[in-house]
């Protein structure tokens, strides 16, 4: 049995039982491994383009001063280092001259990247700025690339936009107060290879009936979301289940663009999970949950608690990837009235779709307001 099989005909409840005997090594395996075999995008009907906005390609602590790092995202090969003045900057990996991979090799100059073939010196536009051995730099050599990438750095991760068309960004990165509190402890993480077109992992926040089948859960409380611009929202009344009994909280979670979600718990023990999902292909999404917690409840007697809050999210992460996995993309799906607001959501997600307002000029999404009280 491949590593990314669930048990063959394995029930829901099975599934689940499968997925929480894993641990530490064998769960990380799991949750990273490449899917095999592999049906094409085509065949699963992934004809999605790539959305455009702000993904996190990294750690803030994974790229040290002087550091060259490969990596890859929106279906190309990067080169992502740090100069001497601390700024995280990224570039195409491949070299302008005769095409090596600055990834693997290359090293940090100052504040520029050093190609690890002939020593071409490249700044975070792409522009060459030094050849040690030439009198004169090309001049086409010394002009940007078309595509460079813009890079930040919040919330502890650094973050890149992207755009098919190289359009400059249209919006910023949300930036968290409790990513740099000292009262928040440091990020727990937790990563998985999902092998979906990011609007299908998306669209999983929306939809309603899945959890009582895929999570299992008795019934689903009360939740409203708003969609406006390039942000949604949601918020969740819910009881939560705790050792002392039934606790009133509240889960706020939203999504700046398609690559930046972030969920609030409240009421329970104060919890923010800071996601990031980058696309690696189109069928393919690097997925990071960094969960931060208020010291005083992590390191206190509900210690428990803040662990089992965690350890549940990431259960039902791992419980909806054995379906995105295999699920083929269904372009106009056939819905029922005890489904969410499916077809709002990917109305919402089509403004991401630069390719699809090439010709009718960017989308407008207007303000939209649901409120629901599940009735499965
Ligand atoms: S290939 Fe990069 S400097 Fe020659
Ligand atoms: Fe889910």
């Amino acid at each position: 049995m491949s590593e990314v099989e669930p048990p063959p005909g394995a029930n829901a409840a099975a599934t689940r039982a499968y997925l929480a005997a894993l641990n530490g090594e064998e769960l990380l395996r799991w949750r990273t491994a490449p899917l095999s075999p592999r049906p094409s995008p085509q065949e699963r009907g992934i004809e999605l383009p790539l959305p455009f906005g702000w993904f996190a390609v990294c750690y803030s602590d994974e790229l040290a001063v002087g550091q060259v790092k490969s990596v890859r995202y929106f279906g190309r090969d990067l080169a992502l280092w740090r100069g001497e003045d601390g700024e995280a900057r990224m570039l195409d990996a491949y070299c302008r001259h005769l095409g090596a991979h600055m990834g693997f090799g290359g090293r940090v100059h100052g504040n520029l990247l050093e190609c690890p073939f002939h020593a071409w010196r490249y700044d975070g536009s792409g522009a060459v700025r030094e050849i040690p051995y030439a009198k004169i730099i090309p001049p086409l050599a010394r002009r940007a690339c078309v595509r460079h990438w813009l890079t930040d750095e919040k919330n502890r991760l650094i973050w890149a936009w992207y755009h098919p068309d190289a359009i400059e960004p249209m919006w910023e990165v949300e930036e968290f107060p409790e990513t740099v509190s000292p009262d928040w402890t440091d990020f727990e993480r937790h990563e998985w290879l999902v092998h979906c077109p990011l609007q299908t992992m998306a669209e999983n926040g929306v939809d309603v009936a899945h959890f009582r089948y895929v999570h299992g859960t008795a019934s689903y409380p009360d939740w409203q979301v708003r969609m406006e611009g390039h942000r949604r929202e949601t918020t969740v009344n819910a009881k939560m289940e705790t050792p002392r009994g039934s606790v009133d909280g509240t889960i706020t979670a939203g999504v700046v663009g398609p690559g930046q979600p972030w969920t609030r718990f409240t009421g329970i023990c104060e919890t923010l999970l800071v996601t990031g999902c980058t696309p690696v292909e189109i069928d393919t999404v690097h997925l990071r949950f960094a969960f931060t917690q208020q010291r005083a409840d992590r390191d206190g007697p509900r210690a428990g608690v803040a662990r089992a809050i965690i350890r549940d999210i990431c259960r039902q992460l791992d419980q909806d990837k054995v379906v995105w996995d295999r699920q083929r993309h269904v372009a106009q799906p056939l819905l029922c009235d005890g489904d969410g607001p499916i077809a709002a959501f990917r109305d919402f997600f089509s403004q991401f779709y630069a390719e699809l307002h090439r010709q009718s000029g960017p989308k407008v999404v207007a303000p939209q307001r649901m409120r629901r009280k599940a009735r499965i």
